[in-house]
């Protein structure tokens, strides 16, 4: 099968499993994992923050993120297709105990003055306090749309100017950065908080990063156990981690000139997709050209030989990645060709 529903579906590769077997480890709820403070520090070091802390999952690091900048009661701005409001089982309300505010955006992309207009003036007495503004980067209902670096540091500046925290979800940050040419320390520094996924783009088994100040990521620490994610010997996990972010970082241009290539080829064959719109490992394709809803659709192919997800009614999701080739993208435009 040619598996296009996610980069989550990618295997660690040999060297992460060779990293694995041979891994430092000891019990990190102690702090004594020398393989996940390694990790820890190599991630703080590219996001250019003081500290990190390595999560389980990228809804674990999302969440202990929300815990730990908000009180219950509080506002949190989100996006309205983003994955915190829209993928993370609610979340924000059932554990941070935190209601979302959400802004409309397009292809994930909120514009400033809605993001400022959104803020509540907690002087009122009826309102909540909009403590955290969220913005996911790139976006994945959004198709990996990559941010306007400009709108993130407007949102940034209103944040800051009236005490507000901003939480990056960087699940695909590394896709950003190399499709947009800007440095993940540079996206981060409008952040005060980053979440950052291994086990995506980057190949790695399980795994998340959340990275903040030294007092952010200590207290995030206390809320990771809260949580159950206080870990022992996950040096073993931590030794793929870093084997992802050492060498698996460049090669994300690979999956986006793949994505770039099933949009345009698709679109040649009348399918919805703009190439233009296939800035990095995603490509949504709108199949009503095969007059079959994306559901039907997604059956339709997988008898082809393709997987993937249907986003909308209408829409299909293709995801590229390391363990799919550009041959393999040829063969799965054959695939949709010969459902027209
Ligand atoms: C943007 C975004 N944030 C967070 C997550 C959550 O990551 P995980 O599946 O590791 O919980 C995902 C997963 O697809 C995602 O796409």
């Amino acid at each position: 099968m040619i598996d296009l529903r996610s980069d989550t579906v990618t295997k660690p590769t040999q060297a992460m499993r060779d990293a694995m077997a041979v891994a430092e480890v000891g019990d990190d709820v102690y702090g004594e994992d020398p393989t996940v403070i390694r990790l820890q520090e190599l991630a703080a070091k590219m996001l250019g923050k003081e500290a990190g802390l390595f999560v389980v999952s990228g809804t674990m690091g999302n969440q202990v993120a929300i815990m730990t900048h908000t009180q219950r009661g509080d506002e949190l701005i989100t996006e309205a297709e983003s994955h915190i409001f829209y993928y993370e089982v609610g979340d924000i309300a059932a554990l941070s105990g935190v209601q979302a505010r959400q802004v409309p955006g397009k292809r994930g992309i909120m514009d400033p003055d809605d993001v400022n207009h959104a803020i509540r003036d907690s002087s009122n007495i009826h309102f909540p306090r909009t403590s955290l503004i969220a913005l996911e980067n790139t976006h994945n209902r959004g198709g990996g749309k990559v941010w306007p670096i400009e709108y993130v540091r407007e949102i940034a500046g209103i944040a800051h100017e009236r005490g507000i925290a901003v939480h990056m979800d960087g699940a695909r940050i590394f896709n950003a950065s190399v499709a947009s040419g800007i440095a993940p320390d540079v996206w981060a520094s409008y952040a005060d908080s980053v979440m950052f996924c291994l086990s995506k783009g980057l190949c790695a088994p399980v795994g998340s990063m959340l990275v903040g100040s030294r007092d952010f990521i200590d207290r995030a620490r206390k809320n990771r156990k809260r949580l159950g994610g206080g870990l022992r010997q996950a040096g073993i996990l931590a030794a793929a981690g870093i084997v992802a972010l050492e060498t698996m970082v460049d090669r994300l241009a690979e999956d986006h000139a793949n994505a770039k290539l099933l949009a345009d080829e698709l679109a040649r064959l009348g399918y919805g997709s703009d190439p233009a719109e296939a800035e990095t490992n995603m490509a949504m394709v709108d199949v009503s050209v095969s007059g079959k809803d994306a559901l039907s659709f997604v059956q339709l192919v997988k008898e082809k030989g393709v997987l993937c997800n249907a986003v909308t009614p209408t829409t299909v999701r293709l995801v590229t990645h390391h363990d799919v080739t550009t041959q393999q993208c040829r063969e799965a435009v054959q695939a949709f060709k010969s459902l027209l």
